[in-house]
């Protein structure tokens, strides 16, 4: 028997309604594969968890989180808490667990879409001739995330607020390895994104990455302006293989990545450090708009399902059973209402989910 522990966080807004399609799923594999055990935990995180303890990592979660093998997070954040001052709202909870309980350094993203299904894609057919299929690596320990000092304060009568943007060079240096050894096992081709041509950490990510390359002779690297490379993501997303960046940019062009897919609903991310141990989620938000309403896209979480199974417990092939039904779903046109074409096939979250169950199930690969 293969036994795993994961510590489920739902979180806000949409959050549960799209972990319990990813649970589903969990549940499924349990069906199909008799040597699979999941043990699976539900805990409070985010808006949820100042709500019933007073803060966004509640100590009981964060013991819940040390002890799991992986976690799987739905969104955090809303309205209700926006006038929390910055480091008490939900959103901290992320960049606390991802860094903290994982010793996340990367936040790792998959981009992927088949040509035949381009209809999907908010980009135009002529785009997306090669299809896409990419992995973009944020940074996710320094940065403008967690740069010190970060505050706000009175001077000369007048409220200034400031972040920092700091980098070591050992920082870069290991997600420069990271993403040119995922490259080796890919197409070979490496973008490092930054704004060389105005930050000086920047010009130091330049360089380091520069340096590491010579380790990596059989991997082509590129660099590009944070604009260049979010315009060669509308115009020629096939283009991009491995890309590296640091946790800000990498978060807007992620959410560009969305869009050349169809929806932020459809992207998994992953944060991961030196073990096999990884926080994984969908890269949207909760959005409150359409909370509790069996609207929202469970595929990005059902995505980040199946990146768990990969990664932290190395279930390769269960992992493909997940990958294989979600794109058999979308090949009959189902969709959620995001990206639904035909309305005739316009399903809810927990549709989506079923339909995915019974593809997993009923697949023999
Ligand atoms: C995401 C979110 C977070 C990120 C924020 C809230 C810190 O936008 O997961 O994409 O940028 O990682
Ligand atoms: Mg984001």
């Amino acid at each position: 028997m293969n036994s795993f522990r994961i510590t489920v966080l739902p979180g806000d807004g949409v959050g549960p309604e799209v972990t319990n399609q990813g649970i589903k799923v969990l549940k499924a594999l349990e069906t199909k594969f008799s040597h699979l055990n999941f043990e699976i935990q539900s805990l409070p995180v985010g808006g949820q968890g100042i709500d019933l303890c007073g803060m966004p990592v509640p100590p009981e979660t964060l013991v819940a989180c040390e002890e799991a093998d992986a976690i799987l997070l739905g969104a955090v954040g809303g309205p209700k808490w926006d006038y929390l001052p910055n480091k008490q709202r939900p959103e901290q909870s992320l960049l606390t667990l991802r860094s903290h309980v994982v010793g996340a350094f990367a936040n790792v993203r998959p981009v992927t879409l088949s040509t035949s299904l381009s209809d999907l894609s908010c980009l135009k057919r002529e785009n997306l001739s090669e299809g896409i299929d990419l992995v973009l690596i944020r940074d996710m320990s320094a940065g403008i995330f967690f740069g010190k000092p970060s505050g706000r304060e009175v001077r000369n009568g007048e409220t200034i607020a400031y972040d920092t943007m700091v980098f070591y060079q050992k920082e870069v240096e290991r997600i420069a390895r990271l993403g040119f050894k995922l490259a080796r096992t890919r197409r070979k081709k490496l973008t490092s994104v930054d704004q060389a041509n105005v930050l000086e950490n920047s010009r130091l990510w330049r360089e380091v990455v520069s340096e590491v390359s010579k380790d990596y002779p059989d991997v082509t690297v590129e660099h590009l302006y944070v604009d260049n490379c979010a315009f060669g993501l509308i115009k020629k997303p096939g283009s991009f293989d491995v890309i590296i960046t640091e946790g800000m940019l990498g978060g807007i062009l992620s959410d560009v990545a969305g869009g050349s897919v169809g929806s932020i609903g459809m992207l998994a991310s992953a944060s991961v450090g030196s073990s096999r141990k990884g926080l994984f989620e969908p890269i949207h938000g909760s959005a409150p708009r359409i909370a509790g309403q069996d609207k929202a896209n469970p595929l990005g979480t059902i995505r980040a399902t199946a990146f768990m199974l990969e990664y932290s417990f190395g279930l390769i092939n269960e992992a493909k059973f997940i990958e294989k039904a979600i794109e058999d779903t979308l090949q009959e046109g189902w969709g959620t209402y995001d990206i639904a074409k035909d309305m005739k096939k316009l399903i809810s979250t927990s549709q989506m989910g079923d339909l995915i169950v019974e593809k997993i199930i009923q697949n023999n690969m």
